[in-house]
């Protein structure tokens, strides 16, 4: 742990030391002696007030970073949309993503598509490809937000047409709006006899989701995931709003993406990786989190083997040391070392705040003994 003795701590600021312990009574620490010892992280707040600045450690520089953002986005390649299902419990989110899975070219090519990893690309006949993702409000898409990540481009909220918006289709709208990401209404299950349409919609507008048909800009497509009815229209609605929207990325450089879901499975440690940026291939290096792979397989949704991974693509890598967590960052390496030299700068980092969580709890219980 890193602790610095007070003596010590007010002979580096040029303080005299019984001065210093005044002052720190006025900064508000309590029952400070000349032989207290302070961590790391609050003496560096502590000399930010004598208007040092604290530097940044050279250690820093061992962590494999994302690269900045491009200075011109709309000079990089269009990328396909990545698109999540949200809605209530049993409004046939599932039951979409399968329809839309199956029908897809990538199903058709290789006789159906039957596993269900947590994402998966559609590619339609004109060539143009949507990517979708599974398990939304998952904790993983959580933590992503939390580090001011959104994976998703677009939300498809489905609300069912006979049970219309329910308190799961309010929580996925909040979610939506924080993320600040733009909504797709899918209606389903309009094949049922007591489908509402009409209340659904004003249930909604009632729910404050603006939708076209009330002068807003929300979409809102009626479908049936059961006989497939108005899915083309669905497809047809995301791909013209990820038109407007507008979504590219770097294909080249180092590849960055997410963790969407990890296994354990036969064939060794497996995780689902969102590409956002560059473009991964078999033999690259990549951290992620606490771990590391030199990747042995890139797999579709199929199961299919696949030389690479560019933006937007959804794939199964194979090649971990350890399973990552739903949610990490991936970050590609350009070698072995710095892939490693990360993760234990990452877990020197991890080790220290632990540090510092109990130092504090023990200062605390101290104090609550005096
Ligand atoms: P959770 O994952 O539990 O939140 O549910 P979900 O939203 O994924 O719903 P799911 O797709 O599992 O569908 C729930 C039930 O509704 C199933 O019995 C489906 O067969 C049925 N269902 C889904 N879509 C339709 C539809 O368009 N028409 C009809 N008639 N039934 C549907
Ligand atoms: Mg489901």
């Amino acid at each position: 742990p890193e602790l610095i003795n007070i003596t010590a701590f007010a002979n580096a600021l040029k303080i005299k030391p019984q001065d210093f312990l005044a002052q720190l009574g006025e900064l508000g620490f309590e029952g400070v002696t000349l032989d207290s010892l302070m961590a790391g992280e609050t003496a560096a707040l502590v000399a930010q007030e004598y208007g040092y600045e604290p530097t940044v450690e050279a250690g820093d520089k061992q962590d494999l970073k994302p690269r900045p953002p491009p200075e011109d986005a709309s000079l990089l390649p269009s990328r396909p949309p990545v698109v999540t299902i949200m809605g209530h419990v049993d409004h046939g989110k599932t039951t979409i993503l399968d329809y839309l899975r199956q029908s897809s070219v990538a199903a058709q090519e290789h006789g159906g598509i039957t596993q269900h990893i947590g994402a998966f690309s559609v590619k339609l006949s004109s060539g143009k490809q949507i990517t979708f993702l599974d398990t939304p409000g998952h904790a993983a898409f959580l933590a992503m937000r939390q580090r001011g990540a959104n994976v998703t481009d677009i939300v498809v909220l489905v609300v069912a047409a006979d049970d219309s918006v329910k308190p799961q289709t309010l929580e996925a709208l909040k979610h939506a709006r924080a993320a600040k990401v733009p909504i797709i209404v899918a209606i389903n299950k309009i094949d049922k006899g007591g489908a509402r349409i009409d209340a659904v919609k004003s249930d909604l507008a009632g729910a404050g989701v603006e939708i076209e048909d009330f002068g807003g800009d929300v979409q809102v497509v009626c479908v049936s995931g059961k006989t497939g009815q108005g899915m083309d229209d669905l497809e047809e609605n995301i791909l013209t709003l990820s038109e407007i929207l507008d979504h590219r990325s770097e294909v080249d450089g180092p590849a960055e993406g997410w963790v969407l879901e990890s296994s354990l499975k036969p064939t060794g440690k497996v995780a689902t990786v969102l590409v956002k940026r560059g473009t991964l291939r078999p033999g690259d290096y990549i951290a992620a989190g606490l771990t590391w792979a030199k990747i042995r397989q890139l797999r579709n949704e199929a199961g299919v083997d696949i030389a690479e991974a560019p933006p937007g693509t959804p794939v199964e890598i194979l090649g971990w040391k350890d399973l990552p967590a739903a949610g990490d960052q991936v970050i590609q390496s350009p070698d072995e070392d710095r892939a490693k030299t990360a993760v234990s700068y990452r877990e020197g980092l991890r080790d220290r705040e632990k540090d510092a969580t109990e130092y504090e709890a023990i200062t605390e219980a101290r104090k609550a003994l005096q």
